[in-house]
């Protein structure tokens, strides 16, 4: 068997990171990874400072070609055994819903669901024991997210369907791990939308690439569903399964108030 990773949002974050890992070996033996993203000159500087053998798929994955592009490369050689996928194409718009508008709103549950989605189908059908699949949710699915209300949405579906999956395809030893970080400095804020919006979340903090995707190899190898990496979010993943919702919300709004109403 040929031993795959395959890594969405390859060219830039946390999924470059877990091309560094994995790379590294930190997820076992690969024969190959591929690197899916649309820009292809940081794809090719991927491939350039990997040692594993990486091949580069140029591709949009809004774009419903480009699961053809995959579906015919993954059935082009039977012995492909996709050991890893990780799922860490995604963005966030910052601001009210209408605000938003319906172009951004939509875009963001094409790429961060429905991608995610038809990645995992492709994928999964050449799969076999002991591989794994690795969702990036966010701690914005933990709790209902006014100001990114979308994105949080996007997120709590990606952390509901990893879980349920997990149950769905553990008896065949294929596990999904749904991994919550905090704010990790990439380039995801930098085109973000309503800064307002933003500085009442960033009070959580920050989390470094390299110890999220650290820790989320290392739960996705124990077979565990989610994977919160920092303390403080633990505590909150507990807290938001026994307090209401409303409750969450409210106390959310307050420190995000609180810290913006400091800084000014
Ligand atoms: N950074 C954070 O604070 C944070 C916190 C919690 C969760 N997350 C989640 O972590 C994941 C990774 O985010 P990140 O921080 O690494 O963000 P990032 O640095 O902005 O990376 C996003 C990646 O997605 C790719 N991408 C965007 N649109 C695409 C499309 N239409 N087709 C194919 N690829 C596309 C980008 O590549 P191209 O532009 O080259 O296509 C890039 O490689 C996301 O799902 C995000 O929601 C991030």
């Amino acid at each position: 068997m040929r031993n795959i990773a395959i890594v969405t949002g390859a060219s830039s974050g946390v999924g470059r990171e877990f091309i560094r890992q994995l790379n590294a070996g930190a997820g076992g033996p690969l024969d190959e990874i591929w690197a899916i993203a649309r820009r292809q000159d940081r794809l090719d500087a991927i491939k350039a400072e990997s040692k594993t053998p990486v091949r580069d798929f140029a591709l949009d994955l809004t774009d419903q070609a480009s699961y053809d592009v995959i579906e015919k490369e993954l059935a082009e050689d039977e012995t492909i055994n996709v050991q890893w996928l990780i799922n860490s194409a995604g963005f966030g718009k910052y601001g009210d819903f209408t605000q938003i508008g319906e172009r951004g709103n939509a875009g963001m549950v094409r790429l961060n669901c429905l991608a995610l989605v038809q990645m995992t189908y492709h994928a999964l059908l050449r799969m076999h024991e002991g591989s794994r699949i690795v969702n990036l949710a966010s701690v914005a699915a933990l709790v209902p997210q006014p100001g990114i209300s979308v994105y949080g949405a996007t997120k709590r579906f990606v952390l509901d369907l990893s879980m349920a999956l997990d149950e769905e395809l553990g008896p065949v030893g294929i596990h999904v791990t749904a991994v919550c970080p905090k704010y990790m400095r990439t380039e995801f804020l930098d085109r973000p939308g309503d800064q307002h919006a933003v500085d009442k979340t960033t009070f959580i903090g920050f989390e470094e690439p390299r110890d999220v995707v650290r820790e989320a190899l290392a739960a996705a190898v124990r077979g565990r569903q989610v994977c919160v990496p920092s303390w403080d979010m633990k505590v909150v993943y507990v807290l938001a399964k026994i307090l209401p919702a409303r409750f969450m919300v409210a106390g959310e709004r307050f420190m995000g108030d609180w810290t913006t109403e400091r800084l000014t």
